[in-house]
């Protein structure tokens, strides 16, 4: 039934094209496989409808127009490009800690930032929120995609992390005679309702489509805690209150229990990390639909890399504490059901990799339909961007990812797509 509704939209169209005198330019794709991410099921032996950026129809037997350019994928698994909602595209892990600090700018950060883009692009994912720049770079980068003079993926960006004196946002473990931050203007800590109300409405003004503050403590800093709240309960509220009136979502770094709690309850739509849920947390993101954004790749790396880096030796300690509390949180909030999208933090590890996250999903609790639903489906929804992405549908962007190997039994065959398109675009094959 919904394959014949979908034949008669494109049929519509299509004509509707020719009528006007059009040239329709369309490409066909041959699906051996489709993964229909929304009902969690198998489509075999499909064709994918593409007219310039966006799907128009897909279906077992869509007859392929003459004059269509056929992109034959009979043999392979095709997939939605995917989402990860926890990047930072501006930056990367290359280069010693305190050469990093000291030596560089945002500016270094700003000229290499097209390449973590490609990248990332080219691993399959499509589309990516940004969670944390410095200088609005993540602004001018998503506009030279958006306007198709760099490839890269589709962006949300959040810009800088809103953070209080002395937060993870902050950086701290220096002489207070070493002024790291960037003018006051441009720095994103904030203190106080007040303050943290016009940050947003800063943010907001120079190009946030999200906000990000940071409600605990962190790994990659040198405060002693990890998780321990880093706003009041009114200064969250403030933060969500605020972003709420402009339309705009908030999510929040958060590892501790407490921090993560005050978090859900002012509101945010995800908390990132998710280190250390409980019960009751865990019941708090069921009740309110909050999404978990946790980067549970990320300890492999951290651990593997970070003393080589020059990382001081409380923050590799600190990542000890959390990793496997972190992984262990993620297993039961699989369990009980959270919404869960695919944030990986990529940026703390090297761009590119984003799909490593995947087989560490499905040893910690996920099915691998699961999996790719979290880095699709539900990444769309987080984003508010259903319409457009997430799904291979009619009216989405064509933005597809394919792979020959079978990813319901191993999904970390998406380490290597053998195909990625955007917008209809052949990005790689
Ligand atoms: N940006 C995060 C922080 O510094 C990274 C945490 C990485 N560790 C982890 N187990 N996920 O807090």
């Amino acid at each position: 039934m919904i394959r014949r509704v979908l034949i008669a939209s494109f049929l519509a169209i299509f004509t509707a094209g020719l009528a006007v005198g059009q040239e329709a330019q369309v490409v066909a794709i041959k699906a051996g496989r489709l993964i229909d991410v929304e009902n969690g099921r198998i489509l075999t032996n499909q064709v994918i409808l593409i007219k310039g950026e966006i799907i128009e129809a897909v279906g077992a037997d869509l007859a392929i127009p003459e004059g269509a350019n056929v992109i034959d994928l009979s043999d392979a698994t095709v997939v939605p490009g995917f989402i990860d909602t926890h990047v930072h595209l501006v930056g990367d892990t290359e280069g010693n800690y305190y050469e990093t600090i000291f030596r560089k700018s945002f500016v270094d950060a700003a000229v290499t930032a097209h390449i973590n883009a490609r990248k990332t692009l080219d691993a399959g994912f499509t589309t990516v929120r940004d969670v944390g720049d410095v200088g609005f770079v993540s602004v001018a980068l998503k506009n030279a995609i958006n306007d198709g003079k760099i490839p890269g993926p589709r962006m949300v960006t959040a810009t800088c992390y809103i953070g209080s004196t002395g937060s993870h946002g902050d950086l701290v473990g220096f002489s207070p005679w070493l002024d790291t931050n960037m003018p006051p203007e441009m720095s994103c800590v904030a203190d106080g309702v007040d303050e943290v109300r016009a940050k947003v409405r800063y943010l907001i003004k120079y190009g946030a489509d999200v906000i990000k503050f940071g409600a605990s403590a962190g790994v990659l800093s040198e405060e002693a805690s990890v998780g321990a709240p880093q706003y009041s309960q009114e200064e969250m509220n403030a933060i969500v209150e605020e972003a709420t009136l402009h339309g705009v979502k908030v999510c929040a770094h958060a590892h501790g229990t407490e921090a993560i709690k005050m978090a859900i309850r002012a509101g945010v739509a995800s908390i990132e990390h998710g280190s250390m849920l409980d019960d009751e947390a865990i019941a708090m993101m069921k009740e309110r639909g909050t999404y978990l954004s946790a980067d549970i790749y990320n300890d492999d790396y951290i651990v593997a890399e970070y003393l080589k880096l020059g990382y001081p030796q409380k923050i590799i300690d600190k990542e000890k504490l959390v990793g496997r509390v972190q992984r262990e949180s993620f297993r039961k909030a699989v369990k009980a059901g959270v919404k869960i999208s695919y944030g990986t933090d990529a940026g703390v590890y090297p761009h590119g990799w984003n799909a490593k996250q995947f087989a560490k999903m499905v040893e910690w609790g996920m099915t691998p339909m699961q999996a790719i639903q979290a880095a699709t489906f539900s990444g769309a929804d987080l984003l508010g961007w259903q319409d457009k992405v997430g799904a291979i549908k009619p009216g989405a962007y064509a933005d597809i990812v394919a792979v020959r190997k079978d990813p319901l039994s191993d999904v970390s065959v998406f380490e290597k797509p053998d195909f990625v398109m955007k917008g209809g675009k052949v990005y790689k094959r």
